[in-house]
């Protein structure tokens, strides 16, 4: 099979373990590093968080890049109160001590570059990519394919009536991020939460993924219970909003969602910080830098990943239907 070549830049955080185990167990992929950034947790966090979830999974063969510890401008502000204090749900897994790579996750980016064409699903806040384009802007233009998990188009925000997180926590970054996209005359393909909001893991969903594998169902259990609780606070949703797997779901399968090509700016000041603009009636006449997703089918998401997770056919996976 010819896989594709991705990193995927990330900040574990519950939705991005999830996002990880799927991206390493999708044969199409050759996921060649894992990027961390200070998103939902703090850098050294979110290192820690993602050698627990590969040592779960038996892939710490992956190596794993540490990147920025802030966000460009503006003060840091965690994501904890979602994601528990150990950012995975409070489930306080076993430390795994050691995998720490020399390189930092902005040089690994710009190395591997410099080489060869490879695609990123950034899962977080975008400041390890905003970071190499000052860096060496070269090597961000032979990014093949740029998928984000972020942004809203006509969606409430989660972070003010109109920002999600990844956007809002480091508006700069997104900023530089699109504004380079356009400047190039490239795409990024925007996940935001018009599309994973409708990704909801629900109590009945995961009682299945525990009828069909009991260790694997446990261990969401353990991860996302913390989740369950804020959003039956916060949202009054029986279950979780799970952003991140959509993102790695959609890179591998095109038709997961739906969308148009559109020009997008972020905004970086004032009480609409962190909005993602979507000029979706052309009002600046400008030539699309994003292509917006705003359709996916929860059910064919869920076929794929349950399937991929749980390594099973989807055929055998009928009854989700009915959930
Ligand atoms: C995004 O922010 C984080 O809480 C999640 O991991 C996801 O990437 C959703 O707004
Ligand atoms: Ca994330």
């Amino acid at each position: 099979m010819n896989q594709k070549k991705v990193i995927i830049d990330c900040d574990p955080g519950i939705d991005d373990s999830l996002a990880l185990m799927l991206a390493l167990k999708s044969k199409e992929l050759d996921v060649i590093g894992i990027t961390i950034v200070c998103g939902n947790a703090p850098v050294e966090m979110g290192f820690e968080n993602a050698k627990k979830i590969l040592k779960q999974i038996d892939r710490l063969d992956v190596p794993i890049y540490i990147g920025e510890r802030k966000p460009m401008k503006r003060d840091y502000i965690h994501a904890l109160d979602t994601h528990g204090e150990d950012g995975l749900g409070e489930s306080f897994l076993p430390q795994v001590d050691g995998y720490e790579q020399e390189m930092g996750a902005v040089d690994f980016f710009a190395s591997i570059l410099k080489k060869e064409k490879v695609s990123v699903i950034a899962l977080g806040p975008m400041t390890n990519l905003a970071a190499l384009i000052k860096q060496d802007p070269g090597a961000f233009e032979q990014i093949e394919e740029l998928v984000s998990m972020g942004g809203t188009f006509k969606s409430y925000g989660n972070c003010s009536p109109v920002a999600e997180y990844n956007y809002w926590c480091d508006p700069d970054a997104a900023a530089l991020v699109y504004d380079t996209m356009y400047e190039k005359g490239k795409r990024i393909h925007m996940i935001g939460l018009d599309v994973t909001r409708k990704i909801v893991l629900t109590p009945t969903i995961l009682e299945y993924i525990c009828r069909l594998d009991k260790k694997m169902g446990d261990f969401i259990k353990k991860i996302t219970k913390f989740y369950f609780d804020f959003h039956w606070e916060w949202e009054h949703i029986v279950g979780c909003v799970i952003n991140d797997p959509l993102a790695v779901a959609y890179f591998i399968d095109r038709n997961m969602c739906q969308g148009f090509d559109s020009f997008v700016q972020i905004e970086t000041q004032g009480i609409s910080l962190g909005q993602s603009v979507v000029d979706s009636m052309s009002f600046y006449r400008k030539e699309p830098n994003a292509k917006v997703l705003t359709e996916v089918d929860p059910q064919r998401f869920f076929r794929f990943f349950l399937s991929r997770l749980l390594e099973i056919e989807t055929e055998k996976l009928d009854l989700l239907q009915d959930m």
